[in-house]
């Protein structure tokens, strides 16, 4: 049904512009993608976008950050026969807190600190401009468990569990030679459009 909604929108993409998350060769931006026609609403939104102004880790921006966490979070839930959809959906925002949390003041009390809260934050934005549903929901606020102590209910909710730990950890050593040579690593789509171009380090 979500499925048929998205489908029946906006099918026309001419933009030209290419969106990779790490380690993929797939152009996310491109509308024959069904990854594509599943959060292209999402994906395109001014207020998505905005999390190009924040940094995540690293030097990977929020926006960046929740691509990788929605592309691996989609591709794993659709290998596993699980609700793809929302788990792309929700990956997409599940850090959609929109602000620098690098500049926060965290003289506060431990619970009160970006690790604990960022998650409500984030749910609270996305419940403002776009429509959950309910698994949507348990994926956005669950997702730094454990340390945040509500169980997630839903396995697609342990599944962008798992892929934010993956790939926080892969964005903060994406620039280690020794672990894009031990990952094989083409993260990088400058490299890929370079090496297309038959350029070379
Ligand atoms: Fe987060
Ligand atoms: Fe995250």
């Amino acid at each position: 049904m979500v499925l048929e909604k998205h489908l029946a929108s906006n099918i026309t993409d001419t933009s030209k512009e290419e969106l990779f998350a790490i380690g993929s060769k797939q152009n996310l931006l491109d509308s024959t993608n069904d990854y594509n026609v599943i959060v292209r609403d999402l994906i395109n939104n001014e207020l998505v976008i905005k999390m190009k102004d924040y940094i995540q880790h690293g030097n990977t921006t929020c926006y960046q950050h929740c691509v990788n966490v929605s592309y691996y979070s989609y591709i794993i839930s659709k290998r596993l026969k699980l609700d793809y959809l929302s788990a792309a959906r929700a990956g997409l925002l599940h850090d959609f807190f929109l602000y620098d949390w690098h500049n926060l003041n965290e003289k506060v009390p431990l619970f009160k600190m970006h690790g604990f809260t960022h998650p409500q934050k984030a749910l609270d934005n996305a419940k403002k401009h776009f429509e959950l549903n309910e698994k949507e929901e348990d994926i956005i606020l669950k997702h730094m468990w454990p340390l945040t102590a509500k169980l997630p209910k839903y396995k697609e909710s342990l599944i962008i569990i798992l892929v934010d730990k993956v790939c926080c950890i892969s964005e903060f050593f994406k620039e280690k030679k020794w672990f894009r040579l031990l990952f094989g690593l083409n993260y990088n789509p400058n490299d890929f459009i370079r090496k297309n171009k038959g350029e070379t380090d």
